[in-house]
């Protein structure tokens, strides 16, 4: 619309007038619509001053890597640093169970990466790259600083997030906020007016620590990411084709470490159980579950055993936010 083009021209002005001529900018994305947004309307404003990294930290969902890296690429026209850390993160994931103990790794780890990014990229342009490209939104910004009297109980401080943003004092950067006036509808008519494909603005949140949440306790035990990335895109793929997919908040499987016994064929198996998740909610503090409709469920049920060995039960999450959260971990 007009007024969301007035916005983009006048975040690109200020940028181009905050950054001086001489300075770098670097920006970790996430893989999600506001770092994308934010990174874009810098890159208009400085060019290849503007250094982006994506780090796939071995917990994205079902080529996502790829998906991702091809929207920077050729929608966005975005060039991108891809750092393949996967096999760093399994390792330090290798039996580690506990929720907190696992994110706590993760955000470390990431943030090691990123420190590793920034060196690199300092020794290659001759000095510190001097400000930070963050996608925050207006919600986070009342968020962190709530007015007096604001009940916090439902907050996201029930569990320690590190968003990609998340990064310690110590690392000391002037930071770039475009999205920091704005709602996610806005930066969705932006990205649009961008000309970022709307599959692309309209996809489900997705935590910073990925399918870690999503399979409970050790992730690295057997081929349970394998099964879960399988499981998860037949789920979301037939939501899309069921039409369903933009009713929905956030839609996603979960891997449960428990055995069931069931019968395929003449055989009797002994293997694992899916869980589908799917709610509505308006900001993520509380949440309903979705009524999917009986033929969905037997539809996508039977797709993700016939289709995942290893798994012979699928079950349907009943429970709300509160008492449950809408991730299992
Ligand atoms: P919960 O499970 O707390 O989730 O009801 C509420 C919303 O937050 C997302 N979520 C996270 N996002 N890092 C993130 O960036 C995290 O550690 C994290 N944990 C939960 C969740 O996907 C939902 O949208």
């Amino acid at each position: 619309s007009w007024s969301m083009q007035n916005v983009f021209d006048e975040q690109v002005r200020l940028i181009h007038s905050k950054v001086g001529p001489g300075d770098h900018v670097i920006c970790a994305l996430s893989g999600g619509v506001d770092s994308a947004v934010a990174a874009t309307m810098v890159h208009k404003a400085i060019g290849d001053r503007l250094h982006c990294v994506f780090v796939d930290n071995g917990l994205l969902r079902y080529k996502e890597r790829e998906r991702v890296m091809d929207t920077f690429e050729k929608h966005l026209h975005l060039p991108v640093t891809c750092i393949d850390a996967s096999e760093r993160m399994l390792t330090r994931l290798k039996g580690l169970a506990d929720p907190e103990t696992k994110r706590k790794a993760i955000g470390e780890l990431f943030i090691r990466v990123f420190e590793e990014f920034a060196g690199v990229l300092e020794a290659k342009i001759g000095s510190k790259p001097r400000f930070l490209v963050q996608g925050t939104l207006y919600p986070d910004v009342i968020e962190s600083c709530p007015p007096p009297g604001t009940n916090l109980k439902h907050s996201h401080m029930i569990k320690s997030h590190h968003n990609v943003g998340g990064l310690p004092e110590d690392l000391k950067f002037e930071l770039i906020e475009p999205l920091r006036w704005l709602f996610k509808d806005e930066v969705r008519k932006i990205g649009a007016l961008m000309g970022v494909p709307k599959q692309f603005l309209s996809r489900h949140p997705f935590p910073g620590p990925g399918l870690a949440v999503r399979i409970l306790g050790d992730v690295t035990v057997g081929s349970a990411l394998e099964v879960l990335r399988l499981a998860d895109e037949i789920y979301t793929s037939t939501i899309r084709e069921f039409g369903l997919y933009d009713d929905i908040w956030q839609a996603f499987a979960v891997f449960l470490p428990v055995k069931s016994v069931g019968v395929q064929g003449d055989q009797r198996t002994h293997s694992h159980v899916i869980a589908l998740r799917a709610v509505c909610s308006a900001d993520g503090m509380t949440a309903d579950w979705y009524p999917f409709d009986g033929k969905f469920l037997k539809e996508v049920s039977s797709r993700i055993c016939n289709k995942v060995k290893s798994v012979n039960r699928v079950v349907y999450d009943i429970t709300s936010k509160p008492p449950g959260t809408i991730e299992w971990e």
